[in-house]
């Protein structure tokens, strides 16, 4: 039987859901490495952390005076996040459209006894507005922004956002090297193209309050997660096919025929050694950016 849409995985879901379960961490956010930090993937949980209070320390500045402020977690991922907001105490919502994430968060709300919480399992494009207008005095986009259209967030976000209320926004964007054709563009897919957002911002009711360039703190863990890739998960992948190859030889050679072109393009953007933190650090850069409604327009 076929799945509902709904169940279907994407690729991209694939690869979060994987990261986090061959990784075994309990967020899907890359980290913050400082040079006191070893780089190391027993390490990534704390640079994880780091992450998370550099975000939490960050919305207690911006929302200190406002009582039991209201948040919207957009794209929660396994909901670590929302539960460490709820536990400084403001009132959190989720909206999340990965079902096999959800389940995780569903089973954490529970756990954690979060009734007043509400996860709306749907993308951010699809919350309904009128139940929702003018409920949150900050929206949170971890590592979520890539994946929303712009012409959506600006909308959305104007009708959900309380009058004066801000944006979070922490995520990589597509740099000035984007298309440029040269060895590594496009081995990294992802992010909206950070003059393009600049522009809109420019064109929309908003106003950029900060931004904080985080490139060169959060890109190492590109270089460690290559490490880890070429150096296990390649090498385990090999003796999987070698032992297919023995054992299904026939099978073997069509499921790959009928993988090329997939297995072409997973082998350019993983194995063709263009995925390091040089060719990241060129074509993205990773920014944390708060933004308010323009009150002057
Ligand atoms: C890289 S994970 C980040 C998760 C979490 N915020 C964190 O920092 O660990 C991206 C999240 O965005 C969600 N997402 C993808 N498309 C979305 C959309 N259109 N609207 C809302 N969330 C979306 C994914 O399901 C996933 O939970």
């Amino acid at each position: 039987m076929q799945k509902p849409d709904a169940e279907k995985m994407s690729s991209r879901e694939l690869g979060l859901v994987l990261a986090q379960q061959l990784l075994d961490v309990e967020d899907l956010h890359y980290g913050l490495w400082d040079p006191d930090l070893e780089l190391s993937l027993a390490n990534i949980p704390l640079a994880q952390q780091r992450y998370s209070t550099l975000l939490l320390e960050l919305l207690g500045r911006l929302l200190a005076g406002i009582t039991r402020p209201r948040i919207l977690d957009v794209g929660c991922g396994t909901g670590h996040m929302l539960q460490q907001m709820l536990e400084h105490g403001y009132a959190v919502d989720a909206v999340n459209p990965s079902a096999h994430l959800n389940e995780q968060v569903r089973k954490r709300l529970a756990r954690i006894n979060a009734t007043s919480t509400r996860l709306y399992e749907s993308d951010f494009e699809s919350l309904p507005l009128d139940e929702l207008r003018h409920r949150y005095d900050l929206l949170l986009f971890s590592e979520s922004f890539q994946y929303i259209p712009l012409p959506e967030f600006f909308a959305n976000s104007s009708s959900l956002l309380k009058p004066g209320g801000c944006i979070v926004i922490c995520d990589f964007f597509k740099t000035a090297a984007h298309c440029d054709g040269q060895p590594g563009d496009r081995s990294f897919s992802g992010g909206h193209i950070l003059s393009e957002f600049y522009r809109l911002v420019g064109e929309s009711a908003f106003r950029i309050e900060q931004d904080i360039d985080l490139t060169k703190r959060v890109s190492p863990n590109i270089a460690l997660l290559d490490e880890w890739l070429t150096g296990r998960l390649v090498p385990a992948a090999g003796l999987i096919d070698v032992y297919l190859q023995g054992a299904y030889p026939k099978m073997s050679r069509l499921v790959k025929w009928l993988l090329r072109r997939r297995l072409a393009r997973v082998r350019y953007k993983y194995l063709s050694g263009n995925r390091s933190q040089a060719v990241f650090e060129k074509y993205k850069s990773y920014r944390l950016i708060v933004l308010r409604p323009d009150s002057v327009r």
